[in-house]
């Protein structure tokens, strides 16, 4: 997705913003381009594809110049065009910006822009603020920059982060976010800002992080920021050393135990620049999303492992709030299938790495066969899954090393979410229930901070599991495929035996299985399922089954002789499976570090499975 870096220095500042370009790649993105103020005000250069043609045109023809600006682009209104790439300039060129995230109302600013007289060179909602600004500067010549980001910024509505220069000070750069995350760069005698950390690691290891609504004005010699009420205010510093915060283990002896601990983090990375205050911003899915999701009368979803149980996950939420029939396919079963295709499909595959064999051939296969569109929930963006899709959401987990996939995982049900809630507002979602589910989703990385916070419990839990040959795993409703995915985990890196089951099937079979020796799991929010999933329970412990049960304090189940209960926290109840998936990771993960199974690299296993 987009990045942004920018430098204000007293070297040259080209190399400083192409090597941070060159970091950004990981994020994936479409062209890029960089403006640079010097003697002769601000010039720029703008290519499409990778940073590399960048890097050749900037050899061919230099920008000479101590402060300026540079952007990935990843298109979301406008296709992928030179004209669309940043920075973009306005006021005769005085002014260049890079934007990052989404401007809901650009559609309104622009028309207004126009009847002022304002020409637009690009589709994108981006060019609007470097007018808006330009507007503002005209009106009051004598306005500071910062005061004009600041006007700017109140008419916007949406998710930006931004970094704006001006031909009229050569010495400052001024950045502003909003819902998009930024950082500075601190450096001696030199300063910088980017999207990221990992873009400014050559030039510095001290960082401040910038918090929602802060403005920042950065010159060579210190940089000041100001809140969201227009205070100057102090932000700590940070010392940041390791290189992309993704390949280094860190202090954790294991890669899967350090992601799933970055999920408080990973779910406000999925969720970052793709939510406004109340709503889910449609680009976020790219250019031809909305055209595509007012087509949309049936999704198809082709997934393995992993990703097809969260993918079962979203057949609930897409039937119950959007409406529309939802068929969830198993990928490798999929392409060897007959199947129909229902007018108006919609296919999505979803896969951590991008290349699993079986749900590209199934892409591959849906578009031969009548699925009119396709789009792909992916963690890796220089991916073939993403290349072939007509539509990509990147699900910014970062690198996932372990071959369990877990923080990959939740941002995938994030994605899921808010592909949901863009279908159901075509299916008549009021703003007021869109905006109650916006809420919850941006709670959501505290609640699994608090999930994360039960670690001491099951890691205790693990030393009742660590002797066991097999273990069932129940849940109805939203929390089957929960059931289906901590199984999944267990038997991944811990090799015990371990299915999951909808808990009302158990007496169709499975409970010949249950004696003392089995442990099963339940997962049991306090939802309008409890009561159903309570009985199924007595069936267990009525046959001396040892039950570890997963639930909230409105689920009404108490411990008692062979029921273990651990108290997950509340929330929303659509969001459910998200936090419930959290304490199935840990307890799959000490599980296995118990056994001394490899957790990071189990048995017979690939992160990425590329044959079919
Ligand atoms: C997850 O823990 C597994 N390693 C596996 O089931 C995985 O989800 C599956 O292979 C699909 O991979 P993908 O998401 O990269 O397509």
């Amino acid at each position: 997705m987009c990045g942004i870096v920018g430098a204000v220095t007293s070297r040259q500042a080209q190399a400083i913003l192409l090597a941070g370009l060159h970091r950004l790649e990981y994020r994936g993105y479409d062209s890029a381009g960089m403006a640079i103020v010097g003697e002769n005000g601000i010039e720029r250069r703008r290519t499409v594809g990778n940073v590399q043609e960048l890097d050749d045109a900037l050899m061919a023809a230099p920008l000479a110049g101590v402060t300026g600006i540079a952007h990935t682009r990843w298109a979301t209104h406008g296709v992928p065009a030179v004209s669309n790439a940043h920075p973009h300039v306005a006021g005769d060129g005085r002014i260049a910006l890079v934007h990052n995230g989404i401007i809901e109302n650009y559609e309104r600013l622009r028309e207004e822009l126009k009847q002022g007289g304002c020409r637009f060179e690009s589709d994108t909602d981006s060019e609007v603020i470097a007018h808006l600004l330009d507007e503002c500067l005209r009106r009051n010549p004598e306005m500071e920059l910062r005061d004009a980001v600041r006007e700017a910024a109140r008419r916007l509505e949406g998710a930006f982060a931004l970094a704006v220069i001006s031909a009229n000070d050569p010495s400052r750069i001024v950045a502003m976010r909003v819902g998009s995350p930024l950082v500075v760069g601190l450096g001696i005698g030199e300063n910088f800002v980017a999207s990221d950390v990992p873009a400014l690691r050559p030039v510095t290891d001290r960082f401040l992080i910038l918090e929602e609504g802060d403005l920042v004005e950065l010159t060579a010699a210190g940089i000041t920021v100001w809140d969201f009420q227009d205070e100057t205010a102090v932000r700590t510093t940070l010392r940041i050393t390791t290189d992309t915060g993704d390949a280094d283990r860190g202090n954790y002896r294991h890669y899967m135990h350090k992601e799933i601990h970055e999920q408080p983090q990973t779910v406000r990375d999925a969720l970052e620049g793709r939510v406004g205050r109340a709503r889910v911003l449609e680009p976020a899915f790219g250019v031809n999303a909305s055209a595509v999701l007012d087509g949309t009368r049936a999704v198809t979803i082709a997934a393995c492992g992993t990703s097809y149980y969260t993918g079962c996950v979203a057949r609930y939420w897409i039937e119950e709030l959007a409406g529309i029939p939802c068929n969830v396919e198993i990928a490798s079963e999929f392409r060897y299938r007959k199947f129909v295709v229902p007018d108006g499909s919609l296919f999505v595959t979803i896969s951590q790495s991008g290349e699993t064999a079986d749900t590209l051939a199934a892409l591959r296969i849906a578009q031969e066969t009548g699925f009119e569109h396709s789009l792909t929930l992916c963690n890796v963006p220089v991916s073939s899954l993403v290349r072939e899709s007509e539509l990509a959401f990147m699900l910014h987990a970062g690198t996932e090393v372990a071959v369990a996939s877990t923080k990959a995982t939740t941002a995938q049900f994030v994605a899921l979410m808010l592909l949901t809630i863009l279908l159901a507002r075509r299916a008549g979602l009021t703003a007021e229930r869109e905006a109650e589910l916006v809420a919850a989703l941006r709670q959501l990385p505290e609640v699994v901070a608090q999930a994360l916070a039960l670690e001491p419990r099951i890691r205790a839990l693990a030393e009742q599991f660590m002797d066991c040959h097999h273990a069932l795993f129940l849940g109805r409703g939203l929390q089957y495929p929960v059931a289906l995915e901590g199984a999944l985990k267990l038997k991944e890196i811990s090799y015990i035996h371990a299915e999951g089951y909808p808990a009302g099937e158990l007496k169709h079979g499975p409970l010949a299985l249950v004696d003392d020796d089995m442990p099963v799991v339940a997962v049991a929010p306090g939802n309008e399922l409890v009561e159903k999933v309570r009985a199924n329970l007595e069936e267990v412990r009525s046959r001396s089954g040892r039950l570890y049960v997963f639930a909230d304090a409105d689920s009404g189940i108490v411990e008692g002789e062979g029921v273990t209960v651990v108290e997950v926290p509340r929330v929303h109840e659509l969001l459910a499976p998200i936090v419930y998936t959290i304490p199935l990771q840990l307890l799959a993960y000490h599980t296995a570090v118990l056994k001394g199974t490899d957790a990071d690299r189990p048995r017979n296993l690939a992160k990425s499975v590329t044959v079919e």
